[in-house]
């Protein structure tokens, strides 16, 4: 199949924010425990975090590391996770019907994320919770000291404030499955409350406000436009969740999982804007997809346990990612880019075992899931500017989305290195895409590298006995001459091109 993509370094979508590579630790599962955290591990540090993940992580490309929850943190009490660990309570953790020993808080969390170099972003409890217990942990974490929160994590071995810019204002709080759930109004009214008294704390935090859960919610789209109508000066950005998988065997609806994202950014967008509008606002309200992912929800894995069974850190949500898991994560990414105007923060859900890139043993290997690959490579070579693109696709017909092109790309433009990176997915099912780049306004410009990740079984999913053969790989059929670039892109496949 022909398909003609223009790239032009006019058309400026925006920057590349690190931010869109930000990823998510909760106290759910192996996520923590014999996830990042494992003392038995003979990588393990002081602390007891495996060195093998971070070194996993930092080869990710992760930015930001939302924590500690998701649903988990609805019922969380923050300062169970302080001071000395053998006088820490055992809590049961409710939304994963689990026990939570304590033995990782906010202290080991961000000792762990300054080793892994990334930014931590903190969710605050708005569901047993409120006001004062955000007050509470945002004072323990940016106060310097001189304070009772604040002196007491100096005396916990924190000299220096953690100075967190990044704040979730609750979790998911329209699910009738979250602990606290609550009405748009009720929700609003709390969210913006809590927004203002953390910024009389410190004034130049970024708060994101809860949007619905996923977009198939029944309100979705009414309860953004009350809680923005609430909240609308006092956060930055307004949440979105989104899990895709394939159901019944229809892989070609699954494929084109990213045109459902499109459309919910542009949903959000537009209802923010609305009410923007409708307020007299100057400000922008912009989007941070703080959960996105394949994850197949309905598998045994992610059942909780129940009854009298409240064990630490059970297998769940531990999804085995194909190939053609790995291709629509890619797209996911492309998504995102492409919206780089209004998504201005995006968590993977999760980081380590639960729904995740990355896998541990406990006390054992580590190794990387399919999805691991193409989430890398966007992270590490997407740089400088998001190029909005001029895409001639043939359509192929889906039962969810009805005629989708089949592909799918964005572009960014480094003006530092003069750098042209051009991520792409051929949705196809049964079709090779014959790709041809028209760079004008580039110039000629050589092929640095061109990968492909792609299977004959797009079914193969990574062990930890062989994580890397099928991963990707140089795709020979790329080359440029004059200003364009060619390449064959075999079906269900994500590629990614360098020009330079
Ligand atoms: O990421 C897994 C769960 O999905 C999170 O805890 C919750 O926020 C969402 O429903």
């Amino acid at each position: 199949l022909p398909a003609t993509v223009t790239v032009d370094p006019a058309f400026v979508v925006g920057p590349v924010r690190r931010r869109t590579f930000g990823s998510f630790v909760e106290h759910l599962g192996r996520c923590v425990y014999t996830g990042i955290h494992d003392p038995e591990h003979p990588s393990a540090d002081a602390d007891g975090f495996r060195g093998d993940v971070v070194e996993l992580t930092r080869e990710l490309g992760v930015s930001t590391v939302r924590y500690p929850g998701g649903n988990f943190v609805s019922g969380y009490r923050w300062e169970d996770g302080i001071g000395p660990v053998e006088e820490r309570p055992r809590r049961l953790d409710l939304a994963w019907h689990s026990t939570e020993p304590n033995l990782v808080g906010v202290d080991e969390f961000m000792r762990w994320a300054a080793k892994a170099g990334v930014e931590p972003m903190m969710a605050v409890n708005l569901g047993t919770r409120g006001v004062q217990e955000a007050l509470d942990l945002l004072e323990y974490c940016n106060v310097p000291g001189g304070t009772a929160w604040s002196d007491l994590r100096r005396a916990n071995g924190a000299q220096d404030p953690y100075r967190v810019t990044m704040w979730c204002l609750g979790n998911e709080m329209d699910g009738p499955w979250q602990i606290g759930a609550k009405t748009a109004a009720e929700y609003g009214r709390l969210a913006a409350e809590t927004a203002r008294a953390m910024r009389m704390i410190d004034p130049d935090l970024e708060l994101v406000v809860c949007g619905s859960s996923n977009s198939a919610m029944p309100t979705f789209g009414a309860w953004e436009h009350t809680v923005l109508t609430e909240a609308y000066e006092h956060v930055d950005h307004v949440s979105a969740h989104a899990y895709y998988y394939e159901t019944d065997g229809d892989l070609a609806s699954f494929l084109a999982s990213a045109v459902d994202m499109d459309h919910f950014i542009d949903s959000v967008a537009a209802t923010a804007d609305a009410v923007r509008a409708a307020g007299k606002h100057s400000k922008r309200t912009n989007i941070s997809f703080d959960e996105w992912n394949v994850w197949y929800q309905q598998r045994a894995e992610s059942r909780p346990p129940s009854g009298d069974d409240w064990p630490i850190a059970p297998v769940l949500l531990e999804d085995r990612y194909n190939v053609a898991d790995a291709v629509v994560v890619g797209n996911l990414l492309i998504s995102l880019l492409r919206h780089t105007d209004r998504v201005h923060a995006a968590s993977q859900a999760q980081l380590v075992n639960v729904i995740a890139p990355i896998m541990t043993e406990p006390g054992g290997r580590s190794w990387k899931q399919t999805i691991f690959h193409p989430f890398a490579l966007t992270s590490r070579h997407a740089t400088g500017d998001v190029l909005r693109l001029a895409i001639d696709s043939p359509v192929t017909e889906t039962a969810r989305f009805g005629e989708v092109p089949v592909l799918d790309a964005v572009a960014t433009h480094d003006p530092d290195t003069g750098e042209v990176v051009l991520l792409a997915t051929n949705r196809s099912v049964t079709d090779a895409v014959t790709l041809d780049v028209d760079l004008r306004g580039f110039g000629a410009l050589r092929l640095l590298e061109a990968l492909t990740l792609s299977n004959p079984d797009h079914t193969w999913t990574a062990t930890a006995d062989d994580d890397t053969s099928v991963a990707p790989r140089t795709n020979t059929s790329a080359k440029t001459a004059d200003d364009r670039a060619y390449a064959e892109l075999p079906p269900v496949s994500w590629t990614i091109i360098r020009l330079g």
